[in-house]
């Protein structure tokens, strides 16, 4: 698998070259894939979550590959103050700050009635608020200082068709979305630049673990939800995310962009299901169509 043009580095080496990012939730998972691909290609990588020794190793792994300082900063995205102390503490270890990637997330499937009002204001609180308070915190100073950036949102593919089960992340990645899309416009004349990945199934221990629990990993054939038939690899969102925060995508500004395989929109297409019916079946179908002259 790994052999794969799309499980390769894309980006020429020392393409963010000495770019200050900074990616929540950059300790594990997804995050952990791109703080780390960013690294290699010669940024300093600043990652920050609420398990402060989990970013340690991840940073200590990192720099090992990379060769290049990763800094870890013990914050959680729900408490605006840790977020201007994650800004302060970046631009103390490295003067500057050139991009920031609100990946940080919290989610379960539930049905919705079973929620507390707590349960649904955790994950919101992650999701949508972590991502405005990030972005607040970092885009003033960035205004102020008259830096142009890049933002990167990850989001998901039901931030614009919803979702049963997870409904807190669904309305919450649809506010992200929308955050995305307006300061898009409204910070451009800032050089700010806004943009968001919506990830199909790149199986995490973090998203697996809260989303297909036990014998549910198995119910869920990936194989079969997926038009390409494969779930997706860390290094081909790494890949899209380092293009995204780069100046190679400098004319690329409000867009989401979808990496899934088609997986959303198999289960859009109202004639999908067709997809079931054999090929040797096909030629008495046209018959009885054809007959109804
Ligand atoms: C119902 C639940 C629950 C569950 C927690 N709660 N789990 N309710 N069903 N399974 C309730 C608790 O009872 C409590 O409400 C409230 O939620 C807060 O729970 P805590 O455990 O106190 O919160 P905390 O320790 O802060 O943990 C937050 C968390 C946890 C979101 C619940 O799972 C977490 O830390 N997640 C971070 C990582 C993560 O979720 N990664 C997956 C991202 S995947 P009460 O009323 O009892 O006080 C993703 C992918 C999307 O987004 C698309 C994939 C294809
Ligand atoms: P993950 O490994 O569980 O990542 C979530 C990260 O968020 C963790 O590192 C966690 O670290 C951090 N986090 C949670 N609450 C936080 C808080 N309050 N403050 C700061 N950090 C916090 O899951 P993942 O699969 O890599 O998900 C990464 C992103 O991709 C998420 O935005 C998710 O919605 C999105 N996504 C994933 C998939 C997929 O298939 N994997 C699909 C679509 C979208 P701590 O616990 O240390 O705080």
């Amino acid at each position: 698998m790994v052999n794969q043009t799309y499980a390769q580095p894309m980006l020429k080496e020392n393409s963010l070259k000495d770019r200050v990012i900074v990616v929540t939730g950059g300790g594990t998972g997804l995050g952990k894939a791109m703080a780390k691909y960013f690294s290699q290609l010669g940024a300093k990588v600043v990652i920050a979550s609420r398990k402060f020794e989990v970013l340690q190793n991840t940073a200590e792994e990192i720099e090992k590959i990379s060769g290049n300082y990763v800094l870890p900063v013990k914050c959680d995205v729900t408490d605006y103050a840790q977020v201007e102390n994650l800004l302060n503490q970046s631009l103390q270890k490295f003067g500057k700050v050139n991009a920031l990637v609100n990946n940080a997330a919290g989610n379960f499937i539930s049905p919705t009635e079973r929620l507390s009002h707590r349960a649904f204001d955790i994950i919101v609180n992650i999701v949508l608020r972590g991502t405005y308070y990030s972005t607040l915190a970092f885009g003033k100073y960035w205004i102020k200082e008259k830096q142009n950036a890049a933002v990167l949102n990850i989001v998901t593919t039901y931030a614009w068709t919803g979702s049963a089960y997870v409904v807190p992340s669904a309305v919450s990645k649809a506010g992200v979305l929308a955050l995305t899309r307006s300061l898009a416009v409204e910070w451009a004349k800032y050089g700010i630049r806004f943009n968001a990945i919506a990830p199909g199934p790149f199986p995490t221990k973090g998203a697996w673990e809260r989303l297909f629990p036990g014998e549910l990993s198995k119910k869920f054939d990936l194989a079969k939800k997926v038009p390409l038939k494969r779930a997706g690899e860390h290094q081909e969102l790494a890949n899209l995310a380092a293009y995204l925060i780069s100046d190679y995508s400098a004319y690329i500004n409000g867009e989401v962009v979808t990496i899934d395989g088609g997986e959303w929109l198999k289960g859009a297409g109202q004639f999908n299901l067709l997809e079931m019916v054999p090929s040797e079946m096909w030629d008495k179908i046209e018959q009885m169509i054809r007959s109804k002259k």
